[in-house]
């Protein structure tokens, strides 16, 4: 049974491209042995971000995800900073990665664009990501497009250390969902929808109320056609329309465009706006009874951290063996 590991930073509110990208498929995945799932508030550390709400935005990410139906019984969920190891793997594996393969990756230049500055976190943020996934040898690692080159980079080093330093990690498999892997921004649709859009109207969040998500949906920017097809070259709008839809109700790009061959823009909105709406009513209803118990939270991220400290602690002291430090006396 192999085993799956994957995170979110508690970056922003959780969307719909975060859900049908990654995190649903958690949720189904989560009986396979082993299954852990992790805030990454590390991550969250290497842009800008608000000290006086970090811990709160962290708990409620964790909330979400159980909403979403991650059973903290049958999976193991933690917040990457209650795991000490993953900074100290981290600092192992800057020693084996390169800058240039560091420099070259799409995020890095994306979201270092334009600032005056940037941190070093930021530059090192893909090495921390593969202490993540190396950690805890998994073999699969369900996750959106996006994260299509850092999961290359893990393998990459996973590789390299191992020919270096004798078979010591396991080489991850990225996976993807058939469709939703890459949820384009409603207003922008040839953006990613992301946490940090410039408009709210674009992106929906998993906690938006039933009218915001009809409206927002309804308002998504289409093309001046009538037809209901899939061409993300030149339909990107509908195109975008018809994978949320697709990946909503659990049917496929070609049945989406048979069902509603024929019909308008407006009427396709409307029936994937309810589709949207089905599926996040159940989550925000389960979200609304956490939210009244944050110590119960708490308490289950303390196990989750403890289960995940233990897988975590061995694989550390493999690696600091491989390298040749001197292993500490009792
Ligand atoms: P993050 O927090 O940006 O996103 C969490 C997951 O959601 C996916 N995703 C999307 N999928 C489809 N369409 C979109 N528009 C969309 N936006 C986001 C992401 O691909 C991701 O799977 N670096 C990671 C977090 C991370 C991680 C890890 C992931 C840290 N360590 C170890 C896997 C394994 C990130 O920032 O994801």
């Amino acid at each position: 049974m192999p085993r799956v590991l994957s995170g979110i930073q508690p970056t922003g509110d959780m969307h719909v491209g975060n859900y049908l990208g990654a995190v649903r498929r958690w949720v189904e995945d989560q009986d396979r042995q082993d299954a852990l799932y992790c805030v990454v508030d590390l991550h969250a550390l290497t842009a800008e971000f608000d000290d006086t709400t970090l811990a709160t935005r962290t708990r409620e990410t964790a909330m979400l995800l159980m909403a979403a139906g991650l059973d903290p019984d049958r999976c193991t969920l933690f917040v990457q900073s209650h795991v000490p190891a993953h900074t100290e793997l981290t600092w192992i594996l800057n020693c084996v990665a390169t800058f240039g393969e560091l420099r070259r990756m799409t995020q890095f230049k994306e979201k270092g664009k334009g600032q005056e500055s940037v941190s070093v976190g930021l530059f090192d943020y893909p090495v921390l990501m593969v202490s993540d996934i190396l950690m805890y040898e998994a073999d699969e690692v369900p996750i959106g497009d996006d994260q299509r080159q850092h999961l290359e980079l893990a393998r990459d080093i996973a590789t390299r250390f191992n020919r270096r330093f004798g078979d010591t990690f396991v080489v991850p498999k990225a996976t993807y969902p058939e469709v939703g892997a890459r949820v384009m921004d409603l207003q922008t649709p040839m953006a990613k929808m992301s946490k940090s859009a410039e408009s709210a109207n674009g992106v929906v969040l998993l906690l938006d109320p039933p009218e915001a998500i009809s409206k927002k949906i309804k308002a998504a920017v289409t093309d001046s056609g009538t037809d209901i097809l899939h061409d993300r070259d030149t339909k990107a709008g509908v195109s975008n329309l018809i994978e949320i839809y697709a990946a909503a109700t659990g049917s496929s790009i070609p049945k989406v465009e048979a069902e509603f061959e024929g019909q308008g823009y407006g009427a396709f909105k409307s029936s994937v706006a309810e589709a949207v709406v089905e599926l996040l009513t159940p989550l925000q209803r389960r979200y609304g009874e956490l939210e009244r118990d944050p110590a119960e939270v708490d308490r289950l991220l303390g196990l989750g951290a403890a289960k995940a400290r233990a897988l975590a602690d061995p694989v550390l002291d493999r690696a600091r063996r491989a390298i040749g430090l001197l292993p500490p006396t009792a």
